[in-house]
């Protein structure tokens, strides 16, 4: 064990990024988890230092050495990133649970929600255990939930992603453009005119300011993009049902953070809404807000800077008895990465903790 206090010692990558400061957040309210907790990231941050547990800690640039004693190593970095790091971290003997899309569909390392598949964490071959994607994570626990009960065979999904799913650069590139548009009512009504007015677009291929981008993550074969076969991929392999059919759009939206996604679920066995709205609702990770009289329903701006999914809009396709239709949010930064991200080095921790 690296840490004098028995407990394991913690490395995280990428500790200075949109998930990465989540990571600290959560990691600042789980104090009898770790022992010490080292950050590091980017040369850019070396020298820096950051919050966590009440104490000001210095970011160093990745190296090997950061993961030198180090029992359990997060990473929260860009695919190329993790795809160079996580082994040379593995090989110093950390156990690695990786955010990132470097080894999610990999066949040797295991892609574990802790609500959804937490054995899977024993088995880890290369040292690495992967996480979903946050469009997946903003659906599999309520999905896997309802497909206990009645079966999953197939989806068709349509999501809502948020500015800060593409990190901090579209956090930042929705506040700029949000400033350029802000009050103008002479804009939204002619095409193009938002385009000429919001300057740089960030990560996105399209104004996002009063607007919505039909696009998200980099480009799949046969014009989907990797969110969208991400969701596919890592759906099959998180239930064990390398048969499901899948189909997504996946869309980006003005929000700053919350996902949200509509799901049409078809199951081989006959489903009831009352029925599945009480799994949602007694379902751990879950909360049911599905009120149609009154108007409750989840929204982002209600359920961003909380843990759980929140599912709402729960109907019985009229046109197949085996089907649901759902609404569903949650925090993209939250269970869409980095709680998931800590749930799952927690199941390593309590293993490797007398
Ligand atoms: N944002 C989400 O909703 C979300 C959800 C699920 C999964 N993920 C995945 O989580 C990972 C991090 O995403 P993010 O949104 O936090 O991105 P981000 O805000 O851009 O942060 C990236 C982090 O990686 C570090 N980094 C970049 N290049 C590096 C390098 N060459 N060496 C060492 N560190 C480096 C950055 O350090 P500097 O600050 O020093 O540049 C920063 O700490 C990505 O793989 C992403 O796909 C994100």
């Amino acid at each position: 064990m690296g840490s004098a206090s028995g407990l394991p010692t913690l490395a995280v990558a990428g500790a200075t990024g949109a998930v990465g400061a989540v990571l600290l957040d959560l990691l600042s309210t789980r104090r009898d988890v770790y022992g010490e907790i080292r950050l590091a990231a980017s040369e850019r941050s070396a020298g820096r230092t950051l919050q966590v547990r009440g104490e000001r800690v210095p970011v160093s640039a990745l190296t090997p050495e950061v993961f030198d004693g180090a029992d359990v190593a997060m990473f929260a970095v860009p695919d190329a990133v993790a795809a160079h790091w996580a082994p040379i971290a593995a090989a110093r003997g950390a156990a690695v649970v990786d955010g990132s899309r470097a080894f999610r569909t990999r066949p040797d390392v295991p892609l574990v929600v802790p609500e959804v598949n937490p054995e899977r964490v024993r088995d880890r071959p290369r040292g690495v255990v992967a996480g979903p994607g946050c469009a997946t994570l903003s659906m599999i626990v309520a999905i896997g939930a309802l497909h206990r009960r009645y079966r999953l065979k197939e989806l068709v999904i349509a999501s809502y992603q948020a500015a800060s799913g593409a990190g901090r650069s579209g956090i930042d590139t929705l506040y700029a453009q949000l400033e350029k548009v802000g009050g103008d009512r002479a804009l939204g009504n002619r095409a193009g005119d938002i385009r000429g007015v919001v300057g740089e677009l960030g990560p996105f291929p399209a104004p996002l300011a009063m607007n919505v981008v039909p696009w998200t993550g980099t480009h799949a074969d046969g014009g989907w993009t990797s969110d969208e076969t991400g969701l596919r991929d890592e759906t099959r392999k998180i239930l064990e049902l390398p048969g499901l059919k899948v189909a997504a759009t996946c869309v980006r939206v003005p929000v700053i953070t919350g996902h949200s996604m509509a799901v049409h679920a078809v199951f081989e066995e006959r489903t009831g809404r009352r029925e599945a709205q009480d799994i949602l609702a007694r379902s751990p990770g879950v909360v049911l807000c599905d009120n149609p009289e009154t108007r409750e329903f989840p929204t982002p701006s209600d359920v961003a800077g909380t843990d759980p999914t929140w599912a709402g809009r729960v109907r019985c396709s009229p046109d197949d008895p085996n089907a649901l239709d759902l609404f569903l949010c949650g925090d993209n930064l939250r269970k869409g990465a980095a709680l998931n991200t800590v749930q799952t080095a927690e199941l390593i921790a309590a293993a490797l903790t007398p």
